[in-house]
């Protein structure tokens, strides 16, 4: 049996056969209430003001970039970085006829090009995860950070997906499977004790649930290709298995009792005078 891969595709997109699809999927998200809503939250607690430099830490396509350089305005600066040449090049692309401060370069979160003490508050969504060295990159923000600054962060927990509907012990199976795939899958419910540890102080933690009550073209294909294939590959559960396993939760869907839900942390803490 082969061991699950610690590689989610957005941990280095630009290798994959189609980064263009990363993209696109940011596009689907950012068009969805759940993450408007996280990204307004974020929002508020980074508290941003006029005049303010701001970094966006693995910024993807630069929606969230854009949207805070209305708040700096044109005395103040906002800052993407990521790592995939893709986002930087659609990001500077989108950004082109923005008459706002905005800024985009390709770099690493664990090792940030910028010198100490240059931001007013830094944000990181949902990028983590996908890091070799996640305490690496919170210690870099709170480096290049002033004091006062506030950091702010939201990272799922995929240790806390729960899917109702299936075969419990296939469902247990999948979960597990799919929580490792990721480097860091339950990074969200450790950023609190990680805040600590760097030092930042007035720690705020703000729990989401995603949840999904039904099973539509979109979302049968991402279990399939999310859970079940990738599960069969590594010898998982069997194809019979994952075959059952997916009718089962379309029934359960049908019968109104079919959910997918998993816990998103939204963390916020300053950087103490020193
Ligand atoms: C799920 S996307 C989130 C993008 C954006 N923060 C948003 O919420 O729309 C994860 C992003 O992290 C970037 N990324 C992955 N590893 C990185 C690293 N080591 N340094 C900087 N960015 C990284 C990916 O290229 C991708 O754009």
């Amino acid at each position: 049996m082969q061991t699950p891969s610690k590689e989610s595709g957005y941990s280095n997109l630009d290798c994959t056969s189609d980064p263009m699809k990363y993209v696109r999927r940011l596009d689907r998200q950012g068009a969805n209430p759940l993450w408007q809503k996280i990204k307004s939250q974020m929002l508020s607690l980074l508290d941003v003001r006029e005049g303010d430099r701001v970094l966006d830490v693995g910024c993807g396509t630069g929606d969230d970039v854009r949207s805070l350089a209305q708040f700096v305005g044109i005395s103040g600066s906002v800052i993407g970085i990521d790592s995939s040449i893709t986002m930087i090049q659609e990001a500077k692309r989108r950004s082109e006829k923005l008459s706002f401060p905005v800024e985009f370069y390709l770099g690493d979160a664990q090792n940030l090009e910028f010198p100490d003490n240059s931001f007013n508050s830094c944000r990181v969504e949902r990028v983590l995860q996908h890091l070799d060295n996640p305490q690496q990159a919170l210690a870099q923000m709170v480096r290049v950070a002033k004091s006062g600054a506030r950091i702010v962060i939201v990272e799922p927990d995929y240790g806390t997906i729960s899917i109702d509907g299936g075969h419990s012990v296939i469902t247990r199976k999948l979960i597990a499977r799919r929580c490792s795939h990721f480097r860091n899958g339950r990074i969200g419910i450790l950023l609190p004790l990680l805040y600590k540890h760097v030092g930042l102080k007035n720690i705020v933690v703000e729990l989401t649930q995603v949840v999904r009550t039904n099973i539509d073209e979109e979302h049968e294909q991402f279990l399939l290709d999310k859970y079940i294939e990738p599960a069969i590959a590594v010898g998982v559960i069997s194809a019979s298995e994952g075959k059952q396993w997916i009718e089962d939760l379309k029934q359960a869907d049908l019968m109104g009792s079919y959910r997918y839900a998993f816990n998103l942390f939204l963390v916020c803490g300053y950087k103490p005078n020193s």
